[in-house]
């Protein structure tokens, strides 16, 4: 059972719940819906997105375009960014508000540090606690003027642009967002822009590049881009692969359970998450592969079966990073230990996950312990319903919502009006997965 409260919202379930056996779709792809906008509004012509994702994250950047001038028509069907061309955006006459959105913010702070004009980039209370200077220092040193708060590193962001420079940079994290911003500033400088990564990252933003026709190419592990002009395209957006993931998870740890999400994309850096399901060993089936606008799509079916721990490191972890405490979750029904290491990036997300997931999980009888760089569990264990709170954190919400399912009593999950930052319809595809059938999405 699952409701919902009409102030402040929460979920409540109880459980364990009796074994799902569903066919769903997700909302569209964050991380392509953002880059649709941005990269639509630069390009020449008209930008045709379907399944644009309507989370408030998205619609941050929809409008933070808007402020720059670019005319966006919004329906429920699809979003059309009639785009400005490399020289058409205008200086902003007020703020641009990224609200909780890291993208945003961080892939914007690329676009604009390429503009001859001053801008300010702003961000919720939740997002000026984050760590901007990882995109500031490069940019910086390709000829941007970009100031913040505590000498440079938090947002606001105010940003002077133009006259860039090329320059050959390796991000000290694996980062797709620091890799972007970097990319993205690289179409308006002087020469070659490199960048090289330490770890393979989501490619989204130079795919679509490549479909808009850029000077981009990829050797290795190194993006080359020079300046570009863009031909606008039409995105189709597959379902989120970070939104799929508590759906199969449902599935991979409730006995008995199927379920299926058709339509997912399945980016080759985004699937560590399904590849670390089948190794704990549950069933993991693909279905109905193809590609569309250059990325894997496919239908992703999972079965339970009788789970194990296995140890993840830092290889893994940037294949996963969203939905590492989603597998927290998974390891406390799996028999052994299961060790997360390598992923201190965790603590600068929307919450210091590692400290969040541990201290909820705590709270439902998880044997946790948090690590510097991750965390360490030891399953099996028979979680307890209990009071949680998702701390503002979108995939905490949903991770905790998600337990709740094989909980022994009722849980409320407290705060969960940000699981609109990523996964609009995520309660009604939670009464789905509980009640059995297709959401229609
Ligand atoms: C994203 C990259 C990841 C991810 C975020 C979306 C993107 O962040 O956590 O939700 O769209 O590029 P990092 O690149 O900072 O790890």
């Amino acid at each position: 059972m699952i409701s919902e409260a009409a102030t402040a919202r929460t979920m409540a379930v109880e459980g364990p719940v009796a074994p799902i056996d569903a066919r769903l779709r997700v909302p569209g792809d964050k991380s392509i819906s953002h880059r649709a906008a941005m990269l639509g509004g630069i390009a020449e012509g008209t930008t045709r997105i379907r399944n644009f994702l309507p989370a408030t994250d998205c619609l941050a950047t929809l409008e933070v375009m808007r402020g720059l001038g670019v005319e966006v028509e919004y329906s429920s069907d699809e979003v059309l960014v009639h785009g400005r061309g490399m020289e058409g955006l205008v200086e902003p006459a007020r703020p641009l508000e990224c609200g909780g959105s890291g993208t945003t913010m961080r892939l914007m702070s690329g676009l604009l540090a390429g503009q001859p004009f001053y801008s300010i980039l702003a961000g919720n209370a939740q997002l000026s606690r984050r760590p901007m200077d990882r995109v500031a220092r490069p940019l910086r040193e390709m000829g941007a003027t970009i100031l913040g708060r505590e000498g440079g590193r938090l947002a606001p962001l105010t940003i002077q642009g133009g006259n860039l420079k090329g320059i050959s940079y390796r991000p000290p994290v694996a980062s797709a967002q620091i890799k972007s911003a970097v990319v993205l500033a690289g179409l308006f400088a002087e020469g070659e822009t490199a960048v090289e990564e330490i770890a393979p990252t989501r490619d989204h933003t130079e795919r679509m590049l490549m479909s808009m026709g850029a000077d981009l190419i990829v050797e290795g592990s190194t993006v080359r881009v020079r300046p570009s002009r863009l031909k606008a395209i039409d995105v189709d957006v597959p379902g989120d692969i970070s939104s799929a993931a508590f759906i199969l998870a449902a599935a991979a740890i409730v006995p008995g359970s199927r379920v299926v999400v058709e339509g997912v994309g399945l980016n080759s850096g985004r699937t560590g998450f399904l590849h670390a399901l089948e190794r704990m060993g549950a069933v993991v089936r693909l279905h109905n592969e193809h590609e569309s606008n250059g990325e894997p799509v496919a239908d992703v079916e999972v079965a339970y079966r009788e789970l194990k721990g296995i140890a993840i490191s830092a290889e893994d972890v940037p294949g996963m990073i969203d939905e590492l405490p989603m597998l927290a979750v998974v390891a406390t029904q799996a028999e052994g230990m299961t060790e997360v290491r390598g992923a201190a990036e965790l603590r600068v997300k929307e919450t210091d996950r590692i400290a969040t997931t541990a201290a909820e999980l705590t709270r439902m009888g998880a044997d946790i312990e948090p690590l510097p760089d991750g965390f360490r569990l030891h399953g099996s264990t028979t979680l307890s319903g209990a009071q949680v709170s998702s701390h503002g954190d979108h995939r905490l919400a949903m991770s905790l919502s998600i337990a709740a399912l094989v909980a022994k009593g009722a849980t409320t999950v407290e705060d969960t009006e940000c699981v609109d930052d990523s996964f609009p319809g995520f309660e009604a595809a939670l009464r789905t997965l509980i009640g059995g059938g297709s959401n229609g999405e």
